[in-house]
């Protein structure tokens, strides 16, 4: 890393963009929970950090998410930033600017660059020809296409590669495609695209990629593209496109991926206007300040291969290093919406302190690329045994004595100098592990720091010494020395905890600590009152987040021979009733749901249905339906679903209702 001494590195720090289609969840707090702890930490040795980030505002994806909610995509994307900034914040994730990729800045540097790539010659254009769906105007992205996979020949699969066989091809290649945003059959249509030739950066990104910019295991991964040779890059997409027109080409604009990178420097410059910062300083090609970006591993190729190859060929400084983390998985399996694991950052916040959540990925924050696994009850356990049980308690274990016995007055000396030295003299090490990344390991140390310390009060048991006249003025000492081993602690868990650090200053009444206060112990200073620091988690709270979590989701369709015979006692088990749709209304923040008031003959009950991409709500009203009578009430995010109307179709917009001929009244049984 920068042979600099500590407080003269100046860095600038980013994490991914998150995309407006969607809320933040715990893969995006993953990573800015990482991030901003090890900014948190440079700031704390003295190094100057700034912190920036942004909404990633454009695409395809957020253009359809906008017209589905009835707004400009300008709307949507500010609505989104506003939305995802105050979730961040939730989380003290301490970004010094929240921007936008849609933004004068980005349109400013993305052109810029854009321009000189092109007078270099890195930029070339040439005719393509992709699926088209006539009926939406629009040309179709990879996930916007399924059909039969051109190797195996299993249908429904998606553009870009096959579930059944994991063949990978062109959308084209498919046979019978479908546009999933109309179901219509695309046609072949051609049109210029704007490439950025790729080849002519691979010498220089094989040295970049080999000079300690990315993790081993990913320069390996980066090794095996370059070795295949780097294809050129399409960076133009055709109109309708939320983005930035490309200057000169008419209905072309640039793929959100082009100007995704440039809204780091677009955040970044935006901030200078307002801190006095200079721009040019960070990112001019011989800049002695430091660019560190931290991703997940899906992304790692627009960021250590085509954002390197751009900013070089734009005369640009590339990055000081590029940090990737894995995947978030829950129980082992990928995060799910029917099991409640998709958990949004907003419904974690309704129901828990944002600290455990930062404590716990501490607890599994490393340099290496692995998936993370998160468990609820190893989140419970490491929370109230480790951080409130070792940690906190040192603190409420000796904080009593003092108030009661010595007016809050910390003895003049320590008692045990030498179990002092070993936890003072641990901030080199740990230090290291915070700059490295080794985050978990930080941790782990500084709870056995805590098992020395809770050694050592056991061994001198003031609870003992308090009732005994001659040994009484010890437990002063012993306690004294307990408070400044607490001290240490929470000062090392700083990065982690701002808020616990900031509520142990107060109780301690000193300043906000800084990495070196661990140098020198608090001596003959009165601390303030104690008061509850970090309380334990309540495990049903976390049972109250997963519950809040689950939403309908289709389940996954089982083939023929899966599907068991039963009988007629099985099937008159069912109560299928007559309804009549009194009301229909669209649940906000649930695309797919509409909310229905039924009536089922002698009363009217409320029921969430999954049809709201194929029905207009208003033409519902009247309508009658067959519904599930007896099935057990769910508790969705949004309300209780007290039964559920039956429908057919794949889903999406090709769903429809299961109707009754005229005549049914409602209340009537099916039989
Ligand atoms: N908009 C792009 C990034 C542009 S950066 C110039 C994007 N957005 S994203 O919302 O899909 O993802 C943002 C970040 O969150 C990425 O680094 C991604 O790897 C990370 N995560 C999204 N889901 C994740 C998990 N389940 N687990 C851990 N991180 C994951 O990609
Ligand atoms: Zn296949």
């Amino acid at each position: 890393m920068s042979a600099k001494p500590r407080g003269h590195r100046r860095i600038l720090v980013t994490s991914a963009l998150p995309y407006s289609n969607g809320p933040i969840h715990l893969g995006h707090l993953f990573e800015n929970i990482q991030t901003d702890i090890w900014v948190r930490f440079q700031r704390l040795v003295g190094n100057h950090c700034t912190y920036v980030c942004a909404e990633d505002a454009h695409g395809t994806a957020t253009m359809l998410k906008a017209e589905e909610e009835g707004m400009t995509p300008e709307e949507w994307g500010e609505s989104m930033r506003a939305s995802h900034a105050a979730d961040f914040a939730g989380f003290h994730i301490a970004h010094d600017n929240f921007y936008s990729t849609h933004s004068d800045e980005n349109r400013h540097y993305s052109e810029l660059i854009f321009g000189r790539l092109q007078e270099k010659g890195h930029i070339f254009t040439e005719e393509v020809e992709q699926l088209y769906d006539p009926e939406q105007g629009l040309f179709l992205a990879d996930r916007h296409v399924r059909g039969g996979c051109p190797r195996c020949g299993a249908a429904d699969q998606p553009g870009d590669n096959c579930d059944a066989c994991g063949a990978t091809y062109d959308a084209t290649e498919l046979s019978e495609p479908r546009s999933v945003l109309s179901g219509t059959a695309p046609i072949l249509k051609a049109s210029l695209h704007y490439f950025v030739d790729l080849a002519k950066s691979e010498e220089y990104l094989k040295s970049w990629t080999r000079s300690g910019t990315v993790q081993p295991e990913v320069a390996n991964k980066l090794a095996e593209w370059l070795d295949e040779g780097l294809k050129p890059w399409d960076v133009s997409r055709d109109a309708p496109y939320f983005g930035f027109e490309i200057p000169g080409a008419q209905g072309k604009y640039f793929y959100v991926w082009m100007d995704a990178p440039i809204g780091y420097m677009a955040s970044f410059k935006d901030y200078c206007t307002r801190s006095g910062l200079e721009f040019d300083e960070f990112w001019r090609p011989d800049s002695d300040c430091e660019v560190h970006h931290f991703i997940g591993k899906d992304i790692i190729n627009f960021h250590a291969l085509f954002w390197p190859a751009v900013l070089a060929g734009a005369d640009f400084r590339t990055p000081t290093r590029v940090h990737t983390h894995g995947f978030i998985t829950v129980g082992g399996a990928r995060m799910s919406k029917s099991r409640g694991t998709f958990i949004n950052a907003s419904t974690y916040l309704e129901h828990l302190d944002p600290e455990y959540l930062r404590y716990y990925f501490a607890t599994k924050l490393s340099p290496n690329t692995d998936d993370i696994d998160i468990n609820f009850d190893d989140f419970v356990q490491r929370v109230n045994s480790d951080l409130v049980g070792k940690i906190v308690n040192i603190a409420s274990r000796c904080a009593g004595f003092l108030h009661r016995h010595f007016d809050s007055m910390l003895a003049p000396t320590l008692h045990d100098r030498r179990l002092w030295q070993e936890v003072s003299g641990a901030r080199e090490r740990l230090g290291g592990l915070y700059d490295a990344g080794d985050v978990s390991r930080a941790v782990r140390e500084i709870t056995s720091l805590a098992d020395m310390a809770n050694r050592y009060i056991d061994d001198h048991a003031p609870w003992r010494l308090i009732k005994e006249p001659d040994r009484a003025s010890d437990v002063q000492d012993i306690c004294s020395m307990g408070i400044n081993l607490f001290r240490a602690m929470a000062l090392y868990l700083k990065p982690i905890l701002p808020g616990f650090a900031e509520r142990t200053e107060a109780f301690l009444d000193v300043a906000p600590m800084t990495w070196e206060d661990a140098a020198q112990p608090l001596v003959d200073h009165r601390i303030g009152r104690f008061r509850p620091l970090i309380r334990r988690i309540d495990r049903k709270a976390v049972d109250r987040v997963v519950e809040a979590s689950k939403e309908q989701e289709p389940a996954p369709k089982e083939s023929k021979a899966e599907q068991a015979l039963i009988g007629i006692d099985d099937f008159a088990k069912v109560d299928l009733r007559v309804a009549r749709i009194v009301e229909a209304l669209p649940v906000k923040g649930a695309d797919r749901l509409l909310k229905l008031t039924l009536d089922v003959g002698d009363h009217r009950r409320e029921v969430f249905s999954g049809i709201k991409e194929a029905y207009d709500p208003e033409s519902l009203v009247g309508r009658h339906a067959i519904v599930v009578a007896n099935l057990a009430p769910r508790r969705m995010r949004f309300g209780t679903s007290e039964g559920m109307v039956l429908a057919a179709g794949p889903g999406g917009s090709e769903i429809f209702l299961v109707t009754p001929d005229d005549g049914a009244i409602p209340g009537m049984e099916v039989r």
